[in-house]
């Protein structure tokens, strides 16, 4: 269903996008710089950076089940159809890799060659090299703090945005390292996940446009459910945590459901050969406990 509708997605887009100017980066390397937390970023936070690098977030290319499938929609999706691989820019990237906004239209071709090769090649070590290059490209600390922070979607550049801002935290350490801070209260609401938790256009309902988002708001906030996403998804002891856990993580998705099983002995008449069959009753008690739709896949 998800791949079906990033389908028609995708097609709409091409249908309606602009002839695209082609400036920007020439390079993986070059488009990874101008978005790169340095290592005194990663010295300071480094638990955080710990979660967040084995996280869906920063994985979210590589990992070889959405590998696979990408080179699936590319192969089969956009190399078959009137689609062409630049227009990977302005359908699916701007979600998993929003850098994509600073990229040249070649170099857009050629993250959308490495996908394949990444996956197709015969030669393991052209496939680990393209693997590598591609991990250069995730959603980290600077998507998250600074390009998506803003409800307006203007961001002042190499400020970090956080829900506490500069007089809620111990800001000396970043303004020693000349980092501005600005307070955004927005990243504490679930309309900042929506931003890439939810594809559709605001006015497209449910029923056509399940997202997370929508179910969560039409099942989990309209029958009195309080969390946010960051609520649930992001607990942690000591800092929010940046793991992300979700339907992978079999301890957190068993946080989820109740399940309740009962199950009772019986026996039955099987009348073709007049038999006592011995059986049992099972009654199957699921209740859902998470803020949305279990799980759209
Ligand atoms: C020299 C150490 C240092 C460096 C470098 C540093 N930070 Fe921080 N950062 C801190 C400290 C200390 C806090 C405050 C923690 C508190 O008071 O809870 C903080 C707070 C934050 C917050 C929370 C802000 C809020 O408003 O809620 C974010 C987000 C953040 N840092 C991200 C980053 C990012 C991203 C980088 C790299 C570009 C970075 N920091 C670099 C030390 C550092
Ligand atoms: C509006 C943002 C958005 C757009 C546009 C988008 N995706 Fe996604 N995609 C996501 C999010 C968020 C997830 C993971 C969350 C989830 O599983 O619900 C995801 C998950 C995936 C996965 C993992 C699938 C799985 O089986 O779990 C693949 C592969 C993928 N997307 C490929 C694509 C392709 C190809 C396109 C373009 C046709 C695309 N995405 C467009 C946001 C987006
Ligand atoms: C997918 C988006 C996302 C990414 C990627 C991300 N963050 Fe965050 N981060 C958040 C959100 C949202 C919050 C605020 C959660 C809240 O308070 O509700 C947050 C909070 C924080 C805080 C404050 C923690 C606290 O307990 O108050 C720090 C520090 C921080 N992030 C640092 C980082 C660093 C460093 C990176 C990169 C290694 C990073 N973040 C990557 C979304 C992200
Ligand atoms: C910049 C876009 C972006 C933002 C902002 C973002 N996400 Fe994601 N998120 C993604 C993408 C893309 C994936 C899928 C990565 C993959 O599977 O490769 C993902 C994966 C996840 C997963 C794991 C999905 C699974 O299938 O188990 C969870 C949970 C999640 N995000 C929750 C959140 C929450 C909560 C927020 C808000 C605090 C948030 N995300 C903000 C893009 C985003
Ligand atoms: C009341 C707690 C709660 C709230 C609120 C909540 N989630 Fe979840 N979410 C969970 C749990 C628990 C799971 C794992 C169980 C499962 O997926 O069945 C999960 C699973 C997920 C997954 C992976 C499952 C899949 O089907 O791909 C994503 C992505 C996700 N949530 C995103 C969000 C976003 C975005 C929001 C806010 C709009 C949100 N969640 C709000 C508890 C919550």
């Amino acid at each position: 269903m998800r791949l079906f509708l990033m389908f028609i997605m995708s097609v709409f887009t091409i249908f309606v996008s602009q002839p695209a100017f082609s400036g920007g980066a020439a390079t993986i390397d070059e488009l990874a710089e101008m978005y790169k937390i340095d290592a005194k970023c990663i010295e300071c936070h480094e638990d955080i950076y710990g979660e967040w690098k084995d996280s869906w977030h920063g994985k979210s290319l590589i990992d070889s089940r959405v590998l696979r499938t990408w080179r699936t929609f590319i192969l089969s999706g956009l190399d078959k159809s009137k689609g062409k691989r630049r227009d990977l820019k302005d359908t699916c990237l701007p979600c998993h890799v929003p850098q994509i906004k600073d990229a040249s239209d070649e170099l857009v071709v050629k993250i959308a060659d490495l996908i394949v090769t990444a996956v197709d090649d015969k030669d393991a070590a052209k496939r680990e090299a393209a693997n590598k290059e591609l991990s250069k490209l995730n959603i980290n600390c600077i998507v998250c703090h600074n390009m998506k922070a803003t409800s307006d979607g203007k961001p002042v550049a190499g400020a970090i945005y956080g829900p506490k801002g500069p007089e809620g935290i111990d800001a000396t350490p970043h303004e020693e390292e000349k980092i501005k801070s600005i307070k955004s209260e927005f990243m504490a609401t679930s309309e900042f996940c929506a931003g890439c938790h939810h594809g559709c256009p605001p006015d497209l309902p449910s029923d056509i446009c399940p997202t997370k988002y929508t179910s969560y708001k039409e099942q989990f906030l309209a029958r009195g459910g309080k969390e946010t996403c960051q609520e649930c998804h992001m607990k942690g002891e000591v800092f929010k945590s940046h793991k992300f856990p979700g339907i992978f993580e079999v301890d957190y998705a068993k946080e989820g459901i109740d399940l309740k099983l009962t199950v009772r002995p019986t026996e039955y008449v099987y009348h073709l050969e007049n038999k006592i069959v011995p059986a049992v009753v099972v009654n199957v008690d699921v209740t859902n406990k998470i803020g949305h739709g279990i799980p759209y896949g």
